[in-house]
């Protein structure tokens, strides 16, 4: 008899699943937590992280107690630092709403905090045993693929095509097994551009694989070149104190950058009422999904600062405890040089 797709899926996972440490649990908080952090971000770089921030937050109480700034801190590297907001956000929620429990229902999931319908699926079908598919970039493809969906799967219709089979396909009885195998084959076969359709358990009722334009799915449309912005990052040192302070932009919001300025390096100083020589130190480029920060990094010694801005003003120590973003990794590391004094300026 010829074998159904969840089997075909199943089988393959059973024997080719992967080995990450954020598996072998159905703990809500625990599976809750993964999701969010491998949104974005790739599966060896999440496990770090998560261990990290488990031990230091076993339980979505300990989370929910904490301030902002030590959950950016742990987020440190991993970007997208909104997920970091949310997620202390959403354990507040679950501590004061459902009394510390998660809600083993996907629509009450969907209503926390940056908790999407992706998230929401994972966590009920992994977490709670739920029949909800979870359709990532990985699921997207291999679906088109396998279904033959040649249609913009950005668009509203196509993603409600895309989990309505995938909801005819889940199987009641492992619902999170058959959402992670579809990320696994997605991830490691059923890969973007070439796929490695011989080692796929679904070759033989895959419509692409057919029709030979697997490649070309899932089709999507061109994406807008992200937006070049050239700063000016003033690394202000006074004594064995550097300036930084946290964003109030939504991009990076909460985390400290250095002085960052679109206008001069003179003019800056002056509306700052600092009188110093700006030094060039390089340049650095940082990519944001929507955005490119070409930066020009400069140094500027000051011999006093008015009062109202001392309290900006961080020792090396102090710096490396706050939550500094990658997009600032070159230039911390010319503030770390000076402030460790290797480098007289
Ligand atoms: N990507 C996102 N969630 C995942 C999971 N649970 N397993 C593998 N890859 C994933």
């Amino acid at each position: 008899m010829e074998q159904s797709f969840s089997q075909l899926v199943l089988d393959w996972y059973d024997r080719n699943k992967r080995v990450l440490s954020f598996r072998g649990t159905k703990d809500p908080y625990r599976v809750w937590l993964s999701e969010i952090m491998l949104q974005q971000t790739r599966t060896v770089t999440a496990e770090g992280y998560y261990e990290r921030f488990l031990r230091r937050f076993p339980d979505v109480r300990s989370l929910a107690e904490a301030p902002e700034e030590e959950v950016l801190k742990l987020w440190e590297g991993l970007g997208y630092y909104s997920r970091a907001r949310n997620l202390l956000k959403a354990a507040r929620v679950v501590m004061e709403q459902y009394g510390s429990r998660f809600p083993a229902d996907v629509s009450l999931l969907r209503r926390l905090p940056g908790v999407g319908p992706y998230t929401a699926a994972a966590v009920a079908s992994i977490a709670f045993g739920l029949p909800e598919p979870a359709i990532d970039g990985n699921l997207t493809r291999v679906l088109a693929r396998t279904q033959g969906i040649r249609e913009d799967v950005t668009l509203p219709s196509v993603q409600k095509r895309l989990t309505d089979t995938a909801r005819s396909l889940i199987p009641s009885d492992r619902p999170g097994d058959f959402n992670q195998a579809l990320m696994d084959l997605g991830a490691g076969v059923c890969v973007p551009g070439t796929p490695e359709c011989e080692n796929c358990p679904l070759r033989d009722l895959c419509d692409a694989r057919a029709a030979g334009d697997m490649e070309q799915l899932p089709l999507q449309p061109q994406k807008a070149p992200p937006k070049v912005i050239r700063l000016n990052v003033l690394i202000l040192l006074w004594e064995d104190r550097v300036y930084l302070t946290p964003r109030k932009e939504g991009l990076l919001n909460g985390l400290y950058v250095f002085y960052l300025t679109e206008d001069a390096p003179s003019a800056a100083l002056r509306r700052l009422h600092l009188s110093a020589h700006a030094g060039e130190a390089g340049n650095a480029r940082h990519v944001f999904t929507h955005r490119v920060w070409e930066m020009k990094l400069y140094v500027c010694r000051v011999q006093s600062v008015p009062k109202e801005l001392e309290p900006c003003f961080y020792t090396l120590d102090e710096m490396n405890a706050l939550p500094v973003p990658t997009a600032m990794r070159a230039a911390k590391a010319v503030a770390s040089d000076l402030l460790r004094g290797e480098t007289p300026a």
